[in-house]
């Protein structure tokens, strides 16, 4: 019976696949997808630890940025010199990119030479190695009839861990791979490079960029893919970069766009992150490798690295006796002799059984065939472990870029070089499945660098050069925007002596200084019911509004928003006062009060030359309204005839009253150091309570009124042209009021849109935007409303969702192109608010003099959808008011409840006081 046992026992020894035994001895190496979803997310922490500018000192995988911000877009061209140095070969190259349109890309054409570096090169010094590299592209130059007269621009691919703060610099944190070079660890390897051609000399050289082998392949993939946004090397070593949103690139400052981050993932497991993955053969291979220690997970992923671990594995194999009868070879005992390419030929579809025997042979072994298919099996496992290793790698990268822009699924190209990946018939298979199984949500592309990373490198170096006369000429374009303290202190000036001019009244001046006839701010005593309209901003409102007397909180208001469509604005003066009547009977029918003849206040924000309380003429209409026959005539009888007309309710309007003026009522109700009204809103204009004696067109020198300064005028005479730019011009030449409210147009919501329109359409004529097509939407007027400048430049929002708002306003920009379009918004509202400061700078210090004092504190109430909505406008308009009036204490307070209670505290005094003069009167004639 036993020995029936023993013989079967035998018998399946000998039946067993040899397969089976290397799976058994080579268990650890078979990573399972568990365990790989496990590496993928301990590369993920390491990701992140390398990022942050906290943890990125102690963090094994670097992260570097490459100062490489966009992939190609077709743009790019230009001739470039190209060097390609660590991998297996080193290239001089002449790339010739020429320009293309968009996904119409342009052509590259390309020479190149393999130079071999004698191995004494890699671990000499440092300077005789670069002096190779630089006289090997003399001979090249030489070689290819290349002129020595010319400045030649190139490219520089330097497969190594650098850390870069520009793309024409990089300092070398470590050699990898094979190379060993001693004296220029830390150093700045474009600096070495540049010195080793001064001292080859006869050459006229601009290094421009420098690129990391992973960055140059996505690009050169990137040329021909939109979707590539990954580089893979898996050659001599591995590594991988892809797009980082750049705010999470801490190292990095600014937050917009993307910029290509090089992992140097080969470090992976460099701090013991892998240990627990770690065979005694990676060990081995670490201690026998010229930089222990180090690029950890390289070792274990590599071209370098694959046919020595198998080495040792069949070595180790063969000494306990599972393979070759126990026998061992001098060859099998020498590092080096299995190669990668010895691996790639073991694991052939047909011919792999038969090359295994060749090389075990060559190694002087003497294989069974079972020892032949157990030695390609450790191939297979050791190459197979390769793949697996890098698929989790890129499955945290993708997850990551997934995470990044928020979606659930991704479509993404991923470009690829190197040996490995190259000339291993199963790997790339291998790789793309298990990169798919791990993340079956992405639809990833895997394409091959047809021409390895130079032309990348080119791309990038084409970039580089276009984006540097790019942003020269968005400077010299943006820069009569940029006003120094020297013009704001002028135009400071320059406002107090109009503002002068305009109370003295001296001919026609700029800026009307137009009387209120509101000699006070609220006291709290006023009371009773009030309807308001508001007219002139944003919304048209009716109001009712409820006072308690001395209890401010307990005020009541009511509104509701109308509105005003444009041919009403700017058809005839009786239509549009018919439909501001209309919506008081709706808003009366609202309300249930169609017979209670209510005392009412008018906002009215337009400049009214008031001679009472009650009548104002309009001056002229400003903003977007153009209605006939109301220039000239009093506004209050225009509306009450228009009452009167309608034949339905009977009111009784008490006051008009201009927005500014609304507004500092509003506020002064709540904050009685409020004497100051303004508005940045559609319009741009300021209130004060100036001294009876300072103003001229007024009777009587006793005590204070409100004036309408109407400084949205300011600059009409001319006084402001040196700071206007010729986009100013433009924005006033196609308004409905040309020449008109200067100031007004460089400062309020209405016309920064248009000044931005302008600026992006001559850029784009210039051919620097939207790749210097003018589409139809650029032509639209009006299509910058003061909200889509507030939410381009709101700092909250990434770029891709500046790029979304641009779409939805028709606009199909690149990612470059949303950053100049966010620098034009942002360089125009700067000023904008800069200058709304300078004046109210000189309203403030204007009022401090009236009143004797070195230093005065006010409260300035504020309305307007600029001031409210816009991210960063009232911050700079606050700051150029302190800068500039430095003596004043100023506080904004912005007016929660709009004018039109402001309006309706006027109308509670204008009751009043008509009360108090009846009463006079009924005394001096009883
Ligand atoms: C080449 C690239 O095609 O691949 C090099 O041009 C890169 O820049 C190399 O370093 C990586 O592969 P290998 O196998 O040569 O290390
Ligand atoms: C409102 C006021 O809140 O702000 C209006 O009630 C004023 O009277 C307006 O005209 C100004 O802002 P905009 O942006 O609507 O013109
Ligand atoms: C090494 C280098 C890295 C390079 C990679 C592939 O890992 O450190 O910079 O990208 O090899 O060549
Ligand atoms: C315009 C008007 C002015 C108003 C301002 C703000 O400048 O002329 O009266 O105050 O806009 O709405």
């Amino acid at each position: 019976m036993l020995a029936v046992h023993l013989v079967s026992f035998f018998f399946s020894k000998l039946q067993e696949d040899p397969t089976k035994k290397v799976d058994r001895f080579l268990y650890a190496m078979r990573l399972h997808d568990d365990q790989l979803s496990d590496i993928s997310a301990r590369f993920q922490a390491e990701m992140k630890k390398g990022l942050s500018v906290e943890s990125n000192a102690a963090a094994a995988v670097k992260m570097l940025p490459t100062h490489v911000r966009s992939t190609p877009d077709g743009s790019e061209k230009g001739q470039f010199l190209a060097l390609d140095l660590g991998g297996s070969k080193f290239k001089v190259l002449q790339v010739k990119v020429r320009e293309g349109m968009g996904i119409r890309r342009g052509g590259v054409e390309m020479e190149e030479k393999t130079y071999p570096i004698p191995k004494e090169l890699l671990v000499g010094r440092g300077t005789e190695l670069f002096d190779h590299v630089s006289e090997s592209l003399k001979d090249f130059l030489h070689e290819k009839n290349i002129s020595l007269d010319k400045k030649h621009p190139l490219a520089f691919t330097f497969s190594f861990a650098c850390e870069q703060s520009s793309l024409d610099q990089g300092s070398l944190l470590g050699w990898s791979k094979n190379y060993r070079a001693r004296g220029l660890q830390g150093k700045d390897v474009v600096q070495a490079l540049r010195d080793a051609i001064d001292r080859t000399g006869g050459m006229d050289i601009e290094v421009l960029a420098m690129v990391n082998d992973t960055v140059a392949t996505m690009m050169t993939c990137g040329f021909d893919d939109n979707y590539c946004e990954v580089g893979l090397i898996i050659g001599t070593g591995t590594n991988a970069c892809y797009m980082e949103e750049l705010r999470h690139v801490d190292l990095v400052e600014g937050d917009e766009g993307r910029m290509c981050v090089n992992t140097e993932w080969g470090a992976f497991g460099d701090d013991g992150a892998l240990d627990d993955y770690l065979t005694e053969f990676d060990r081995d291979v670490d201690a026998a490798s010229n930089n222990q220690g180090k690029q950890i997970f390289e070792k274990m992923v590599s071209g370098m690295y694959l046919g020595e671990l198998v080495r040792l594995v069949v070595l180790k194999m063969a000494k306990l006796g599972l393979l070759f009868d126990g026998h061992v070879s001098d060859a099998l005992r020498t590092k080096g002799k299995i190669t990668t390419a010895n691996v790639a030929a073991m694991e052939e579809y047909k011919n792999g059984l038969k090359n295994t025997r060749d090389i075990l042979t060559g190694l002087s072994l003497t294989p069974s065939q079972d020892d032949c298919i157990a030695v390609q099996h450790v191939s297979t496992i050791v190459s197979f472990r390769s793949s697996n290793l890098v698929a989790a790698g890129l499955a945290a990268i993708l997850t990551r870029i997934k995470q990044n822009r928020n979606l659930r699924a991704l479509r993404i190209t991923v470009g690829v070089d190197g040996a490995v990946y190259k000339t291993h018939p199963q790997y790339p298979k291998r790789l793309h499945k298990v990169v798919r199984r791990l993340l079956p949500e992405c639809h990833v592309r895997f394409v091959l660098s047809d021409s390895g990373s130079s032309k990348g490198a080119a791309l990038v170096t084409a970039v580089a050069q276009r984006l540097a006369s790019q942003k020269r000429k968005v400077d010299e374009t943006l820069s009569p925007f940029r006003l120094s303290h020297e013009q704001l202190q002028l135009v400071k000036a320059r406002m107090r002596a109009g503002l002068e001019a305009g109370l003295k009244r001296k001919g026609s001046t700029a800026i009307k200084m137009l009387p209120s006839f509101v000699y006070r701010t609220p006291d709290g005593t006023e009371h009773g019911k009030y309807l308001a309209l508001d007219l002139g901003g944003t919304n048209f409102r009716a109001l009712l509004v409820n006072f308690k007397k001395g209890l401010q909180q307990n005020t009541r208001l009511h509104h509701k928003i109308y509105t005003i469509p444009l041919e009403i604005m700017q058809g005839t003066g009786e239509e549009l006062f018919d439909h501001i009547v209309q919506c008081i009977s709706d808003f009366l029918d609202y309300m249930g009060m169609k017979n209670a003849r209510l005392p009412l206040g008018f906002t009215f924000s337009f400049p009214c030359r008031q001679t009472s309380l009650d009548a104002g003429i309009l001056v002229t209409w400003t903003k977007g309204f153009k209605a006939t026959d109301c220039e000239g005539e009093d506004v209050v009888g225009l509306l009450r005839e228009a009452i009167k007309r309608r034949e339905e309710f009977d009111l009784d309007v008490v006051a008009v009253v201009n927005d500014t003026v609304g507004t500092m009522m509003t506020c002064a109700y709540e904050e009685p150091t409020c004497e100051i009204g303004l508005i940045a809103g559609t319009g741009s204009n300021a209130c004060y309570m100036e001294e009876m004696r300072n103003i001229e067109m007024i009777e009587g020198d006793e005590g204070r009124m409100c004036v309408n300064m109407e400084w949205g005028a300011f600059g009409d005479n001319g006084c402001l042209d040196d700071i206007r730019t010729e986009y100013d011009r433009a924005v006033d030449d196609f308004s409905l009021n040309p020449g008109k409210q200067r100031y007004e147009k460089m400062c309020s919501g209405m016309y920064l849109g248009e000044i931005v329109r302008n600026i992006l359409i001559d850029m784009t004529k210039r051919g620097f935007l939207f790749r210097g097509q003018i589409s139809e939407t650029l032509k639209t007027r009006g299509i910058f409303e003061t909200k889509f400048l507030s939410q381009i430049e709101s700092d909250r929002l990434a770029l891709l969702q500046v790029r979304s708002i641009l779409q939805h306003l028709g606009l199909d920009s690149t990612c470059d192109d949303s950053i100049i379009v966010k620098e034009v918004c942002g360089t125009v509202s700067h000023r904008a608010a800069q200058l709304c400061g300078a004046g109210m700078a000189a309203v403030v210090d204007k009022i401090r003099e009236n009143r004797g004092l070195d230093h005065l504190n006010i409260t300035v109430g504020v309305d307007g959808t600029l001031y409210k909505l816009h991210p960063h406008f009232s911050r700079i308009m606050h700051q150029t008011v302190n800068e500039l009036a430095p003596q004043c204490n100023v506080n904004f307070l912005l007016s929660e409840d709009g004018s039109g209670k402001g309006a309706a505290l006027i109308t509670a005094v204008g009751c009043r006081l008509r009360q108090e003069l009846n009463n006079v009167d009924n005394l001096l004639s009883s």
